[in-house]
């Protein structure tokens, strides 16, 4: 689950002169922008006494620690100590290990696994659905759902009729789906699913895009040559507990004013009738029920992901603290001696 790219943040949320902590797989992460105003992200723990970085400043393009000022550049080291007399080394401890970090396509993406692993072009290609002739909005939800039910959900055109009766779908509609699946070329693990609708003339295809580890990306036609394409980011903060991040975009109607305004209003009252659904099948998950009891042609996207995931996670990825922080431990530690 770790040797992914994972698009923790978006552009807007990094401003150039401030900190911003995010946690994923348990882990605390601070990310800045450094002096060129590329992003960086470590650990959010200060090497000298545990504090949050994250609460601190942006000084020159390094992150400073809000408790005793000292600074750490985008490579990790440390670059200033105030109290530390001039020519003076800091304490060989007193580093962070960053994680790789890109910013494309408008997101932060990092990269939580092996670092020599981490290329770039790994990242998903959104170069389809960003840029000129596009216009869309994002939008954030924390929830107290495992992302990969999320991931699921939006994966699963058979729920809509249901559970978005009086939004997307009416009861009505449900019927037997024509459903296939194709693995991408390059990506392994990720795959496109594709929902031929034939009987709705005006939405007649559904592409259903997993990227791993919980990028889902819906493309869907509304008619010839209007695409409204969700970007959605199902972000793993912690066991039971996501960042739900999107960005929906639409190649139609997009100089028209009020028109962003309006659909995150409805978008909001969509995404409130998945999570009363989530919420609830998480509180059975936590009484110890199981996400798949029995399943049906209908589910197979989502099958997709669950066989995907259950090759990958390992409990360790979501325990990763005590390694990511050179000179910040959770395992036990030799008493400080005066001057570590
Ligand atoms: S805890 Fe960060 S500088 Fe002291
Ligand atoms: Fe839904």
């Amino acid at each position: 689950m770790r040797e992914f790219w994972i698009p923790a943040l978006s552009t807007p949320m990094l401003p150039a002169d401030k900190p911003v902590g995010f946690t994923l797989y348990g882990d605390r992460l601070v990310f800045w922008r450094d002096a060129k105003g590329e992003p960086r992200c470590a650990p959010d723990i200060c090497p000298h006494r545990s504090a949050p970085l994250s609460l601190g400043r942006v000084t020159n393009g390094d992150v400073e620690c809000p408790y005793h000022g000292w600074r750490f550049g985008g490579d990790g080291a440390c670059t200033h100590i105030p109290t530390l007399a001039a020519g003076t080394k800091p304490p060989a401890r007193a580093c962070l290990t960053p994680y790789p970090t890109v910013e494309r396509w408008g997101f932060i993406w990092v990269w939580m696994g092996t670092p020599a692993l981490a290329t770039p072009d790994t990242i998903p290609d959104y170069s389809a659905w960003v840029g000129p002739g596009w216009d869309g909005f994002e939008d954030t939800f924390d929830l107290d759902i495992d992302h990969g039910l999320m991931v699921e959900n939006l994966l699963d055109p058979s729920h809509i009729p249901f559970t978005h009766e009086g939004t997307l779908g009416k009861r009505g509609d449900a019927k037997p789906l024509d459903l296939a699946v194709e693995d991408h070329p390059s990506l392994p693990g990720a795959f496109v699913g594709l929902y031929k609708n034939s009987t709705v003339q005006s939405a007649p295809e559904q592409r259903f895009r997993f990227f791993p580890p919980c990028v889902v990306i819906l493309d869907f036609q509304l008619k010839a040559g209007w695409h409204f394409v969700q970007l959605q980011h199902c972000l793993p903060v912690a066991p039971g507990k996501m960042r739900l991040h999107y960005r929906l975009q639409r190649d139609w109607l997009t100089s028209i004013p009020g028109m962003n305004l309006l659909m995150t209003h409805q978008s909001r009252k969509i995404v409130a009738q998945d999570v009363a659904m989530l919420a609830g099948e998480q509180a059975r998950l936590d009484e110890g029920f199981k996400p798949w009891n029995a399943s049906v042609d209908a589910d197979r996207f989502a099958l997709r992901y669950r066989a995907w995931r259950a090759r990958h996670d390992r409990p360790e990825h979501w325990q990763g603290r005590a390694v990511t922080a050179v000179g910040a431990s959770v395992s036990p530690d030799p008493a400080p001696t005066e001057a570590a």
